[in-house]
């Protein structure tokens, strides 16, 4: 076989992508590319953990009907049954696979805890670095496994679609991928019978955000150009808690320390959330986001702080072992004093869209993961539900990709080579990105407007056409990959915005401040739709 040519090209080293892969790996052969290395992605930071509904004082459909809350009226019933339903199926995969979840020392069982929006203790966890524990069982696996081919430093540039390369088919099939070998330098031509984005979120077109820098929405814009639907992109979800910190790159406080019983509070030790939601600090994060935005406009303040030190410092520090020792570098003391909080991009709810089988419009091309618009997460997704439909997903696509026995051996168009000058000018790209992300954070963040809306899409429709030419002219490179793929991004957001006329979930507007009657999701249809 030709080493570029797999049954199943995987782009995502993430949960989704490495579930999937072990899902199909003992019947084909896989290919899993990834931007940078194996270990960098949202899933390895994952720090609260996974919900699913397994203790006896917790009924599937208490889960069921918090997942709908959160979501604000927009949640697939359907759908969102189905992943609850399976969730203690997945829990079980990962202990079978060898993730040691922390149990309760008296009873054995696992330590459950809680995050916002939980009307129960549901959320499995490894002390505060699930993720972490979870990616490395996964990737041991994977890079054990003899029919599967890992590419680091490999990044995905564009599906190849039969309707691309004018190839006449009965509906528009995903054939293959161009992707840039980022150490030497060259794209090559990727050809697979089933390709699965698993590229993870977009959090990274907001200046400030708790996600690593490979979410640059690259699975979405890729999708998006190809000809897939997208759906509910203006549903970014602010994480309220991420650490303030002006010198340094933040990380996220993780709302588990709510569910342990820290309070957020103003510089003079006043508590706040009680103000807005009876559930206080335990409300859904889209309410506090919303809360902590307004506190700190109304009192002109850079941050507020989120305070656990009533509890025993020993608790503390086995709870939260890495949150401690990482605040604690910065000189913060979490089980003395109270940490500096703001909210930051956290979460893309909206995505490709795909049925319950991970598939997109698009024949043979899956997505999984946060790339995705499953119709689980609403308005608003549920605090550890997104690690979750991560391993549902990735079942249903594993199962539909065993079960189809598409093959192709088209020979497949090679990269153009024409745009042979190397950039010399890659202030313009940094100049562009950081512009980009400091517009979506002004004028498309937790409160938005029709002025703010219209000024950032013209703006973007400015930049487009700049890094367009870019683009058209110059060798592509990581940082212009990533910038291209932002614009698009974020263009589907602000366009997204605009179409909702009301507020809903974690889209809030100043002009329209109500919810309508009736929840409708926002589909946008690409100009190369083909049915
Ligand atoms: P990711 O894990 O983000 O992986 C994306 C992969 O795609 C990476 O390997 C990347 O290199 C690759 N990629 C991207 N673009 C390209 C390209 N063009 N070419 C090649 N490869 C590409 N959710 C929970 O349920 N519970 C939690 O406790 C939790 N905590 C979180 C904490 C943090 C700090 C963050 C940021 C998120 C958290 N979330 C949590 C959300 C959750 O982690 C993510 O939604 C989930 O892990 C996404 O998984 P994924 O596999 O879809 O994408
Ligand atoms: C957290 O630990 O606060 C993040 C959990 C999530 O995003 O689901």
């Amino acid at each position: 076989m030709n080493k570029n040519n797999f049954n199943v090209l995987i782009i995502g080293s993430g949960l989704a992508g490495l579930a999937t892969a072990l899902k199909l790996a003992d019947k084909k052969s896989i290919g899993i590319v990834c931007k940078t290395n194996l270990t960098e992605s949202s899933s390895h930071w994952a720090q609260g953990g996974i919900s699913a509904a397994i203790s006896s004082k917790d009924p599937i459909s208490s889960h069921i009907s918090d997942t709908k809350i959160a979501g604000a009226g927009l949640c697939n019933e359907a759908i969102t049954e189905f992943v609850v339903n399976n969730s203690e199926k997945a829990l079980d995969w990962l202990i079978k696979i060898g993730v040691a979840f922390t149990k309760n020392k008296k009873t054995n069982d696992l330590n459950l805890t809680r995050e916002g929006g939980h009307s129960q203790m549901r959320i499995a966890h490894v002390a505060d670095t699930t993720g972490k524990a979870i990616q490395e069982h996964l990737i041991k696996k994977i890079l054990s496994h003899p029919n599967i081919t890992v590419l680091e430093n490999h990044i995905a540039v564009d599906i190849i679609t039969s309707e691309k390369i004018k190839m006449k088919m009965k509906k528009n099939t995903c054939l293959g991928a161009y992707i840039l070998d980022n150490k030497k330098n060259i794209v090559n031509t990727f050809s697979a019978n089933n390709i699965v984005l698993a590229t993870g979120g977009a959090s990274k077109v907001y200046l400030y955000t708790t996600n690593p820098d490979v979410s640059t929405g690259d699975g979405i814009a890729m999708g998006w150009r190809a000809g897939c639907k997208v759906a509910n992109m203006e549903f970014v979800q602010f994480h309220p808690t991420c650490l303030f910190d002006v010198k340094d790159r933040s990380f996220l406080i993780s709302e588990t320390l709510r569910g342990e019983g820290a309070k957020l509070v103003l510089p003079n030790g006043e508590t706040f959330m009680e103000k807005y939601d009876d559930r206080g600090d335990l409300a859904p994060r889209d309410i506090v986001a919303q809360a902590i935005d307004y506190e700190m406009k109304r009192k002109g303040l850079t941050c507020v702080y989120l305070d656990i030190s009533h509890k025993p410092a020993d608790f503390i520090q086995k709870r939260f072992p890495m949150i401690y020792q990482r605040c604690l570098d910065r000189g913060i003391n979490i089980t003395k004093e109270p940490i500096p909080v703001v909210p930051a991009a956290h979460y893309t709810c909206g995505g490709i869209m795909t049925d319950q089988s991970g598939k997109t419009n698009i024949n043979q091309l899956y997505g999984i993961g946060e790339v995705s618009f499953t119709g689980l997460h609403g308005a608003n997704r549920l605090a550890s539900n997104s690690l979750l439909e991560c391993l549902v997903f990735s079942s249903t696509a594993a199962t539909s990709i065993l079960n189809n026995d598409f093959s192709h051996d088209h020979k497949l168009p090679k990269w153009d080579e024409s745009r042979v000058t190397d950039a010399d000018e890659e202030v313009l790209i940094t100049h562009t990105w950081n512009e980009l992300r400091r517009f979506m954070w002004n004028y498309v963040g937790i409160v938005r407007t029709n002025k703010r809306l219209s000024r950032a899409l013209h703006r973007i429709n400015m930049l487009r056409d700049e890094v367009g030419e870019f683009y058209k002219n110059f060798k592509i490179s990581s940082n212009l990959i990533e910038l291209r793929n932002l614009l698009q991004v974020a263009e589907l957001i602000v366009l997204s915005s605009i179409e909702r006329k009301e507020s809903r979930g974690l889209h809030y507007s100043k002009d329209f401040p109500k919810p309508d009657k009736i929840a409708k999701n926002t589909v946008l249809v690409p100009p190369n739709f083909k049915d």
